[in-house]
């Protein structure tokens, strides 16, 4: 498989988490999972394949530390490949249920990569999302706050779409 970087957004560590728990099912070494608060876009320049998680805020909103670090990452994607990831709050949050991970897919539209890794909606309770595209999402939606007994089998099974 091609080598593979992480790049997280996490205000309170729900997705710093996923994100260490997808690296070591894809077996990805620590120092290719990178905070968007702290990394240099330039870090994407050693990967083919490029994974990119946020937590969604606010109402729909991308976590806080992606606006800055998007706009250089942009620059950096061509010819990757990149896959999305996120999570959220489907009960609370019904209508905005882990929109960043959309958001995060349409802001790479024009940066030259390919995209990776959607999934089913299958066995998901929300009502609307951004990340959901023609029946499925753009990537792997994870809800810690009420469906944690779930994570496991969907980092799997997205896991086994990337391979
Ligand atoms: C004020 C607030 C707003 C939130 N807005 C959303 C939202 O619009 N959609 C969603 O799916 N989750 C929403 N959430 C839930 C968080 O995304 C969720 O708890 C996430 O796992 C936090 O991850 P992090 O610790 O990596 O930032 C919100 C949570 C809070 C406290």
């Amino acid at each position: 498989m091609s080598k593979i970087g992480i790049f997280y957004g996490s205000s309170t560590g729900t997705t710093e988490d996923i994100a260490n728990r997808i690296a070591d099912q894809l077996g990805v070494a620590g120092g290719d999972i990178y905070d968007v608060a702290e990394a240099d876009a330039a870090d994407a320049d050693a990967y083919d394949t490029i994974l990119l998680g946020s937590s969604t805020w606010g109402d729909g909103e991308l976590q806080d530390d992606w606006y800055d670090f998007m706009e250089e990452l942009k620059e950096h994607l061509d010819g990757k490949k990149v896959g999305f990831f996120g999570t959220g709050d489907s009960d609370s949050y019904a209508d905005s249920f882990c929109d960043a991970v959309g958001i995060l897919y349409d802001e790479v539209a024009d940066s030259g990569c390919t995209t990776i890794g959607s999934m089913p909606t299958d066995g998901y309770n929300y009502e609307e999302s951004l990340a959901e595209r023609n029946g499925h999402f753009v990537g792997l939606l994870i809800d810690e706050v009420n469906e944690d007994d779930m994570t496991d089998e969907r980092i799997e099974a997205w896991v086994k779409t990337l391979k």
